[in-house]
């Protein structure tokens, strides 16, 4: 039987990543959250002076990155980067240059090494569709545009970042938009994904809800 994968995808902010990292510990299984890797490779093209638009030197930076992941930590070059890849700047940065196909070719295989026994959850637009379209569960995981923006703002203060209720809903809408309308892997629900909308749910039930999934199709 393959490697087990629970593939959770949906809109920024929809609190998957949350719900994802919980399904994982709770099976012990390993956990990707694949919006940490275009956050990081956004990271390193600023940094190396690597220009957003530039599809090609993106693609070929993001062949050599050195990047590993422990927790929910990332590390680039042998340095955690910290909170520096949770700022909406960052945010914005990765939208962008997700929008490239080259570059999501490129990442894909990085991605698809983290499939490793006993399972993998993991989180992001295109798990389901494009790098684990044999997933074990597919999940489409979204609530409402304002819960959403309430939800990055109390995670944002938390942090400690500065920031502005009316401007999240904004950005959200901004970033949703250009993630569903662009030609590439697009953030849609697949025909195959469960969908689980989380406005009035608490997070334990939406994770119980995805072991609930998982369980109808891997019984013990
Ligand atoms: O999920 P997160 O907000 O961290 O992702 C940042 C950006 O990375 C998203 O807005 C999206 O454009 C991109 N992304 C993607 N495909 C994924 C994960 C993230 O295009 N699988």
């Amino acid at each position: 039987m393959s490697v087990p994968v629970i593939a959770i995808d949906g809109p920024s902010a929809s609190g998957k990543g949350t719900v994802a990292a919980l399904v994982a510990r709770q099976l012990g299984f390993h956990y990707l959250d694949s919006g940490a890797i275009y956050r990081v490779t956004a990271y390193a093209a600023l940094r190396r002076g690597v220009d957003l638009a530039d599809e090609a030197g993106l693609a070929a930076l993001a062949r050599s990155l050195d990047l590993r992941f422990d927790g929910v930590e990332v590390y680039l070059d042998g340095q955690p980067v910290g909170d520096a890849i949770r700022t909406e700047e960052a945010g914005r940065a990765a939208s962008k240059i997700a929008a490239l196909p080259a570059l999501r070719a490129a990442l894909l295989e990085l991605q698809r090494g983290f499939r490793q026994v006993p399972g993998l959850v993991t989180d992001g637009r295109d798990m389901g569709s494009v790098v684990f379209p044999d997933a074990t569960v597919k999940v489409f995981l979204t609530a409402t545009a304002e819960e959403r923006a309430q939800r990055r703002y109390k995670q944002l203060i938390e942090k400690g970042f500065d920031a502005n209720l009316a401007a999240l809903v904004e950005d959200l809408r901004e970033r949703d938009a250009r993630d569903a309308s662009r030609a590439s892997a697009p953030l849609r629900q697949e025909a195959d994904a469960h969908l689980l909308e989380t406005t009035n749910l608490t997070i334990a039930q939406a994770v119980d809800q995805v072991l609930g999934w998982y369980r109808e199709v891997r019984p013990n």
